[in-house]
């Protein structure tokens, strides 16, 4: 499985987009420390990506949801994914 942000690298199932930005030394804003209290961890996300939680509708606007901004740390991969921030 693999995600793309501003490089292409190699992910495990069931983590966190905010995981594997961090397992891989990218930064995302993430003041709430991936709780999925803050929303500030915000991303585009473009691929292979898990349902919107519960967090994510109390956060996110419908509209950007609609285009495919997500919560990094809500977010989880399903398969590959590009990933934009
Ligand atoms: S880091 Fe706060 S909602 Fe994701």
């Amino acid at each position: 499985m693999r995600i793309s942000f501003v490089k292409t690298v190699k992910a495990k199932d069931d983590k966190t987009i905010l995981d594997i930005a961090y397992d891989n030394n990218i930064k995302i804003k993430s003041p709430c420390n991936g709780k999925g209290k803050c929303g500030k961890c915000l991303v585009k996300a473009k691929g292979n990506v898990s349902h919107i939680t519960k967090a994510e509708k109390k956060l996110v606007s419908e509209k950007k949801l609609e285009k495919g901004y997500r919560l990094a740390c809500e977010t989880k991969l399903t398969g590959d994914c590009e990933v934009f921030w």
